[in-house]
């Protein structure tokens, strides 16, 4: 009997990897495939070579295309896969387009799905995670929940009752597990930073595909950077027009490429604040206690701001509140239930009792 887990972009690593150790421990037999989605070697490599991940034991290999063709190509590599091998459950992440082709392709084959972050919702179907993480969840018979509002989602859109869990955030597992690895003064020293600096990620495509909306950013961090340096480690979706856009025409704006996550979290841990719109980095910083902006209208991780340090900010309030950021002496923040750095030995209980109770045919 083997357990699938279905990987393929950055945020899935820090995610699978608590899941994957838990149930090694506990003797489960498992295959871990990567999609591809991304191939990088700073969007995915990385993350084998610094996470207790065991290296996959397939990559597919779709790599970029429109939304029809990566995920199609992910649906018919995974299909394979699965037909080959069988698996007695799916274990799928978050919100990408890795998760939906997984659960699609385990559904139709009559494999259960478990799906790690569900129920979260923005309520915003331009996103395309918001189309991805409803139907992810409506395919899916195990439901494992980061928060209390997404049971109240599922519930509300009619999932039942004992197909939800409250599990934890494994992604605050990987966080928690490797604080003692991160040196903030190392990393900052590292990049010539000053002392008070800002960390930014952007890659959300309401942010960096326009043209106009990306200039209007440039202009934004070029007014936060006179506050303070800030280091952009760059998603590659938004580096041409950004770059083209003159980001990096300011001396105390840094851009880099993409970072390994223990230099990318030293340096977020370090800083004064954080400018993003990353679902995962809205909850390291509530971990950490780094006043996060995030640069979007809405947020499917309202915990973040209910007990964190998130607030949203738009194009006109992102200045106002950076300069709020950074006069607070003391942030406090309170840590979401059950963000203990357990998720991954809760996640694994669930799936191997509901397999104990739902023994294949
Ligand atoms: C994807 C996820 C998004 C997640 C983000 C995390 C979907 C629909 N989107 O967005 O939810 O927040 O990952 O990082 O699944 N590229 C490279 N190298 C790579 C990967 C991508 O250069 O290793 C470039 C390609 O030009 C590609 C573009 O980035 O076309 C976008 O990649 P894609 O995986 O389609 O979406 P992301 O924007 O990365
Ligand atoms: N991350 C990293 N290096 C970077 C940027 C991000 O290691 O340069 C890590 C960080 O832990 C973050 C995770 O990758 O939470 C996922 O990031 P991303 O913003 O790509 O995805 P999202 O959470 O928005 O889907």
């Amino acid at each position: 009997m083997t357990l699938l887990h279905v990987t393929g972009a950055r945020p899935n690593f820090p995610k699978a990897a608590p899941v994957i150790a838990a149930l090694a421990d506990l003797g489960e037999r498992q295959r871990l495939v990567h999609t591809g989605q991304h191939y990088d070697d700073r969007m995915s490599e990385v993350f084998f070579r610094e996470l207790d991940l065991p290296r996959p034991d397939v990559n597919l290999g779709v790599g970029s295309g429109s939304h029809a063709e990566q995920t199609a190509a992910i649906l018919v590599g995974l299909e394979q896969e699965m037909l080959a091998t069988r698996p007695a459950m799916v274990i799928v992440y978050g919100d990408v387009n890795s998760t939906l082709a997984a659960a699609i392709a385990a559904s139709k084959l009559g494999i259960p799905v478990a799906h790690v972050e569900a129920g979260l919702r923005s309520f915003d179907m331009s996103m395309p995670e918001e189309v991805n993480r409803i139907v992810t969840d409506r395919l899916s018979d195990l439901l494992l929940c980061t928060s209390p509002d997404a049971i109240a989602h599922l519930a509300h859109e009619g999932a039942p009752a004992d197909r939800i869990h409250l599990v934890g955030n494994p992604m605050i597992d990987t966080l928690l597990a490797n604080l003692d690895r991160m040196d903030a003064e190392r990393a900052r020293a590292s990049f010539g930073l000053p002392d008070d600096y800002l960390v930014a990620t952007l890659h959300r495509p309401g942010n960096v595909d326009d043209p106009e909306s990306a200039g209007e950013l440039v202009a934004l961090l070029h007014s936060a950077a006179a506050r303070a340096d800030i280091v952009l480690p760059l998603h590659p979706r938004g580096r041409a027009i950004l770059e083209a856009l003159g980001l990096d025409d300011h001396p105390r704006v840094h851009v880099v490429e993409p970072l390994g996550y223990l230099e990318f979290m030293s340096l977020v841990r370090g800083s004064r604040a954080v400018i993003t719109d990353s679902g995962g980095v809205q909850e390291e910083t509530t971990v950490l206690g780094v006043p996060c902006l995030t640069l979007r209208p809405n947020t499917e991780r309202p915990v973040t701001i209910t007990h964190g340090t998130n607030r949203l900010a738009t194009h006109a309030t992102l200045l106002p509140l950076l300069d709020a950021a950074l006069s607070e002496e003391v942030v406090t923040t309170r840590r979401p239930p059950l963000w203990d750095g357990h998720a991954g030995a809760r996640i694994a209980e669930v799936v191997v009792d509901w397999l104990a109770e739902h023994p294949r045919s």
